[in-house]
């Protein structure tokens, strides 16, 4: 006969009271006093007090019961009860008890290091906190696809080995490639923009990679990269995706997840209810200013920091638009403003208090002049992106799009600490173990 396991999850919402279920799962809390055993057992979708009796499941199993340690694999059987006194609200009355594995003393206990904690990351995603933070995230991922899905975007496959650096030479990883060198991708990009003339709306939702010489709490070596590229679009449009898209995830979020965010305990649904469009906007140049009052010393005209970012964005509650930056600080692709010579028709978004730069978007150069005057000036050899500019010959079109850090946006939704934590298993300077 094969049985049938219930979810943990329908028992804790009364789906399954008074009667019989059979559970499996791992032990999260195990104690013993006498003729009885009480386990609190998660499987995945929650977790549930078991009390574990010699007379209802025979000496051998209530043996194994009092053996189990904190994370061996056990199964069990018996009834469903209501009882307030019982975290969550129900407990089961065992009565079969199976050890599966016993396994050995579980190494996390309370107050670790966070370098231990690291080190053991294989087994403290089980916790109950990363349990929880790793449930956001998939529900975050979920609602940017179908938020791109419902306006009839197609996810396309790009080529993670690449020999075309996108955002500059100096974060890329190098890889041997048979008898020759490439590189893992820094951006899907220059990819979604040969796509788009197969279909005009496109995204990726692939790793991308970055040699981050910086130790900070917003950098990865290898995170989550959402690339939208749209044929006919301009830069206002192209905003305005960016604008929707965000208060999409963040609606959801607060509207279906409130449990969730409970337990991971830092964030607030009404934070998230207030993230509707439009965003505020800010130029580069009056961001420069803005710091400048502050109190930033923010001499040469360069990129932001981290601490321009947060002095920029303290007051928010929402993302922040910097827009027009010098053509120079930015890439090669990006058009020139026809309105203002030397600035970019770009924008940067900034999550609120000092979270950081979630996306970075652009009108794409479109015209095969331009391209090459641009690239000449960056000392880019047309020989190395012949098939990019390519694209230039044959039937341009204007196009734009942007480009979301998946763990930015998980870190700020959440509003976690680090973005470490918004990935499994973070690839950072001095971690790629486990
Ligand atoms: O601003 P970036 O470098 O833009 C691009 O790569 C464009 N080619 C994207 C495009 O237009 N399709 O990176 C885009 C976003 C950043 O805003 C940030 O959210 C994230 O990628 N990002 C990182 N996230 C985690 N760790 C890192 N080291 C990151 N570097 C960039
Ligand atoms: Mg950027």
């Amino acid at each position: 006969m094969t049985v049938e396991y219930s979810k943990i999850a329908d028992v804790l919402a009364g789906k399954l009271t008074g009667k019989k279920v059979h559970l499996r799962g791992w032990v999260h809390r195990a104690r013993s006093s006498g003729g009885m055993a009480f386990l609190v057992v998660r499987d995945g979708t929650g977790v549930i007090q078991c009390t574990v009796k010699k007379d209802a499941v025979g000496e051998k199993a209530f043996a194994e019961a009092g053996k189990a340690y904190v994370e061996s694999s056990v199964k069990l059987e018996g009834m469903v009860k209501e009882d307030t006194r019982a975290p969550g609200g129900f407990e089961i009355g065992a009565s079969g008890f199976e050890l599966v594995c016993l396994g050995e003393a579980f190494p996390i206990a309370k107050d670790q290091s966070t370098e231990f904690l690291l080190d053991t990351r294989h087994l403290w995603l089980r916790s109950q906190r990363l349990t929880a933070i790793m449930k956001a995230r998939d529900y975050v991922v979920r609602y940017l696809r179908e938020f791109f899905f419902s306006k009839e975007f197609m996810e396309f496959a790009p080529p993670i080995i690449t020999k075309s650096g996108c955002e500059g030479g100096s974060t890329l990883f190098p890889i041997k490639y048979f008898d020759d060198e490439a590189y893992l991708t820094q951006s899907g990009q220059l990819y979604a923009e040969v796509f788009i003339y197969t279909y005009p709306l496109v995204f990726i939702l692939a790793p991308s990679f970055r040699m981050e010489p910086s130790r900070t709490v917003k950098h990865l070596a290898e995170y989550w990269h959402l690339e939208p590229e749209m044929a006919w679009y301009d830069q206002e449009m192209n905003m305005k995706l960016q604008e929707q898209m965000v208060e999409f995830v963040c609606q959801k979020m607060a509207k279906e997840h409130a449990d969730l965010l409970e337990i991971i305990g830092t964030r607030k649904p009404e934070e998230l209810k207030a993230v509707k469009g439009p965003f505020p906007r800010m130029t580069y140049e009056d961001a420069v200013d803005f710091v400048r009052k502050k109190g930033l010393k923010f001499a040469e005209h360069g990129d932001f920091g981290s601490d321009e970012e947060q002095a920029l964005t303290a007051e928010h509650e929402k993302p922040l638009f910097i827009t027009s930056f010098p053509l120079k600080l930015k890439s090669f692709y990006m058009r020139e403003d026809p309105e203002q010579k030397g600035k970019a028709l770009c924008d940067d978004l900034l999550a609120p208090q000092g979270h950081g730069e979630l996306i970075g978007g652009s009108e794409r150069i479109w015209e095969l002049d331009e391209l090459l005057k641009r690239m000449k000036q960056e000392k880019l050899s047309v020989k190395d992106y012949q098939w990019y500019v390519d694209l230039r010959k044959y039937g341009s079109v204007p196009h734009s799009g942007f480009g979301l850090g998946v763990e930015r946006l998980v870190k700020w939704v959440l509003n976690l600490d680090h973005i470490r934590d918004a990935i499994p298993l973070p690839r950072v300077i001095n971690r790629v173990y486990p």
